[in-house]
């Protein structure tokens, strides 16, 4: 910076003003923001505003700590990121800042190493696994944009606290982990506000997408394989417990447990509003197509629903396509759900559920 204002004070201001944005954007407030190892981020990181995760192994019980970036910071990711093994909670990456950019480089991978942790408990018992990604506090337009990211060890990305967040064009592929990498969710949306995920491409086993709560969140352009469906909930038993304004739009689940679902907690307060599925395309679903339940627990669903988390003004619109032999079409149990809005929603294969109960009147079972 200073160099640069001295030589300018010889170019004239025209010339400075029409020069510095450029510099600035492709060089950042330091040189040497190429990072190798997480020690130089952490002591360095408050100089950069454009940073790259070059081929970084990050250490066993240590975050990549990529909190409380200057405003418009860039974050690149080149060559293979990997992670130590250790037994914790995690996060292995953390970001978080306004007007933030995170992406790829080309044929960058991010390998979370879930392997070394996957035993078929996900979070619910065995080795305690570290969480991937933290996109908390990510505010002003932030963008987290082309990421290549493999074998998460259980949860990937958790969206907290954010506002104004785009995660475009992201890639998670556990396929790896088959019947192991349990509660491999790809997205977990938690008190957020303008969150838009689109053109994402999932392979895992659990939900692709689950909101617990928030507002004004959209995910457009998915694909889903292997996990559990595209989801709302579980709703209920938070610290919020509100879901509103949420489209999911032009997207495919295929091979997986569910096609689309809601969650409300047996017992639980809350509520589910002004939620919005649209042109979606199941295939291979074992379980159900559509699910929408008032009674979950995690694992144990009750069979008896609860009025405490209603479900209002849903959209299901040109939901398409084929469940596997066993499975059933429709699953409603409801205890309060109204005005529900269904139209174009055709489901083959399976059978009809015989256990539907509090069905609106404009959907079908
Ligand atoms: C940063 O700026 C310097 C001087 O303006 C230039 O020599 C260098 O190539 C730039 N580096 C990058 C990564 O753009
Ligand atoms: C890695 O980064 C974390 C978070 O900034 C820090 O606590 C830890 O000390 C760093 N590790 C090393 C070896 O510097
Ligand atoms: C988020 O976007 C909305 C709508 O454009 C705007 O009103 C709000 O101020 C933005 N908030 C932040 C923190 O960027
Ligand atoms: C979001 O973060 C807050 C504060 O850390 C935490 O209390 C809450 O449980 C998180 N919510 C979700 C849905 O993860
Ligand atoms: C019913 O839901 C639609 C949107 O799904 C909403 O626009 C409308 O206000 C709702 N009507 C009532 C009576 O709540």
């Amino acid at each position: 910076m200073v160099k640069f204002n001295t030589l300018m004070l010889g170019a004239g201001a025209a010339t400075m003003a029409a020069a510095a944005p450029t510099i600035l954007a492709s060089n950042g407030t330091s040189s040497g923001c190429t990072f190798t190892d997480n020690a130089s981020v952490a002591s360095k990181k408050a100089s950069c505003s454009n940073i790259v995760i070059s081929s970084m192994t990050v250490p066993a019980g240590e975050t990549l700590d990529l909190t409380d970036l200057n405003d418009g910071t860039t974050v690149t990711f080149e060559g293979t990121t990997t992670f130590g093994y250790k037994e914790w909670e995690g996060p292995l990456i953390s970001v978080s800042g306004n007007s933030i950019t995170v992406k790829g480089g080309s044929g960058h991978v991010i390998n979370g190493n879930g392997a070394k942790w996957w035993d078929g408990e996900g979070s619910n018992g065995g080795k305690t696994k570290p969480k991937f990604f933290y996109a908390h506090s990510l505010k002003k337009n932030s963008k987290i944009s082309g990421l290549n990211v493999k074998n998460t060890p259980v949860q990937g990305f958790s969206i907290n606290s954010s506002e104004n967040l785009t995660l475009d064009g992201i890639t998670i592929d556990n396929s790896a982990g088959a019947d192991q990498g349990h509660n491999t969710d790809a997205f977990d949306v938690g008190e957020s506000t303008g969150i838009t995920i689109s053109g994402a491409k999932i392979y895992n086993q659990d939900d692709c997408l689950a909101i617990n709560s928030g507002t004004d969140i959209t995910f457009t352009g998915g694909y889903c394989s292997g996990g559990h469906g595209i989801s709302i909930g579980s709703v209920g038993g938070r610290d919020d417990n509100t879901v509103s304004n949420v489209k999911i739009l032009n997207s495919k689940v295929v091979d997986s447990d569910n096609g689309i679902r809601i969650k409300a907690v047996s017992d639980a307060t809350g509520k589910v509003s002004g939620v919005t599925y649209s042109s979606i395309t199941l295939s291979n679903i074992a379980k159900y197509g559509i699910v929408i339940e008032q009674d979950y627990e995690n694992g144990s669903p009750t069979g008896t629903p609860t009025d405490g988390v209603p479900i209002t003004d849903l959209t299901v619109k040109n939901v398409k396509g084929s469940v596997a032999s066993d499975a059933e079409q429709v699953y409603i149990l409801c205890a309060s759900c109204s005005n529900w809005t269904w139209s174009g929603v055709s489901i083959t294969g399976g059978e009809k559920s015989s256990k539907c109960e509090g069905v609106p009147s404009g959907a079908s079972c």
